[in-house]
């Protein structure tokens, strides 16, 4: 029996996970699979109540006891620190080694892209790096406050964290057949880290000899992932790298509020989340756009093994945009609500 923790947290998370989870439901009864979702109150709320942003026990538990936990949103005005969010995700990131930020940019709705004329063909995987890098918290600063302030961040790559997120490329692209893989640094100036990354991909890339590999520098690959995105296949890249391009590969496919996200260990726990925020200026009007979050309801399924149910609740997302059953910013009139209604009754019929 699948577990998998819902954790709703702020704003418009409860709405959209409450979409996910209904989709989730309909699609493990079509295809006889047991799932069990559990609901986890870790939120703004509940810290602002009980003082407490997420235990070690609950740590503990949600790892140990879960197959993968699905995350709506974390980010209150209430809490202008983010404390809360940045204990209970980046807590659980790190807590749980999750080093591959996945995230899935593929085109289901050419009219939705800013692109003119975009390759409907346009589907692109992003493996950023996401535990190291410029995001590993070393550095500091001197002098603090006075016109001779010092700060200095410093860049952490390592072999084994390097070697493990190119593999992870490779391999994903080698189940996938698919047929290129892409690193994007910028050795021309970074050349220690660049160095070892491209190294690293030589070295692993070798070991799969049926798939092409390129590199590019990272200023290059944000020209060219507006210009001819359908290009690219699966990109591998650094922690810094990965968070802004994969933006960008978010937005040229159709925007953030159908761009989900997962955050892996392979073998161990994963956590998916939308990637887009909290969104405290809609959040309880019935008008959040859930499919990102259903998009999440497919990695989900997808992590579980659960393939063919992950393939139809994937479908529930172009066929909503192409019946117009969509929120607002999509165009359409429907609320969270009944986008998920219409998807859960798709699945069940
Ligand atoms: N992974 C996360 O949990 C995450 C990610 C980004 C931001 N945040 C947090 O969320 C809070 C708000 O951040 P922000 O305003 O910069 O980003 P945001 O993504 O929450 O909102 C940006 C804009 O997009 C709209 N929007 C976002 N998601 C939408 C959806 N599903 N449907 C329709 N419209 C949507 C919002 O209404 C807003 O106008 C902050 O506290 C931030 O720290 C959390």
């Amino acid at each position: 029996m699948a577990r998998v923790a819902l954790i709703g947290g702020d704003g418009i998370g409860p709405e959209v996970v409450h979409v996910a989870a209904s989709v989730l439901e309909a699609a493990a009864e079509r295809h006889g699979v047991a799932l069990t979702l559990h609901h986890w109150d870790l939120c703004a709320d509940r810290y602002l109540r009980e003082g407490i942003t997420i235990t070690d026990e609950e740590r503990n538990r949600l790892v140990d006891e879960y197959d993968a936990a699905l995350l709506g949103a974390l980010g209150d005005p209430r809490v202008p620190d983010n404390v809360h969010a940045r204990d209970i995700l980046l807590g659980l990131r790190f807590f749980a080694d999750l080093y591959i930020n996945f995230r899935p940019c593929r085109l289901v709705a050419p009219a939705l892209s800013p692109l003119k004329d975009p390759d409907p063909a346009t589907d692109i995987v992003f493996f950023r790096e996401n535990t190291e890098g410029l995001y590993a918290g070393l550095g500091g600063s001197f002098k603090t406050g006075t016109p001779h302030e010092i700060a200095v961040e410093e860049s952490l790559n390592t072999y084994k964290g390097v070697e493990r997120i190119v593999r992870a490329a490779f391999e994903h692209a080698d189940r996938t057949s698919r047929s290129r893989v892409t690193l994007v640094d910028k050795a021309n100036v970074l050349s220690y880290e660049g160095g070892l990354w491209r190294r690293v991909f030589a070295e692993v890339g070798a070991g799969f000899p049926r798939i092409a590999r390129d590199a590019m520098y990272v200023d290059a690959m944000a020209m060219d992932l507006v210009r001819r995105p359908q290009r690219y296949e699966v990109v591998v890249t650094s922690n810094l790298f990965g968070d802004i391009l994969s933006d960008l590969g978010a937005q040229v496919t159709g925007g953030l509020g159908l761009a989900p996200s997962g955050n892996l260990n392979p073998g161990s726990w994963a956590l998916f989340e939308p990637v887009h925020g909290s969104a405290p200026d809609i959040a309880g009007k019935g008008i959040a756009n859930p499919l990102a979050a259903v998009g999440c309801a497919a990695l989900v399924l997808r992590w579980l093994g659960m393939d063919a149910a992950a393939a139809d609740v994937d479908a529930c997302v172009p066929a909503s945009i192409r019946e117009g059953v969509t929120t607002a910013d999509l165009g359409g009139a429907a609320t969270t609500g009944e986008v998920g209604e219409w998807m859960a009754g798709r699945l069940r019929d």
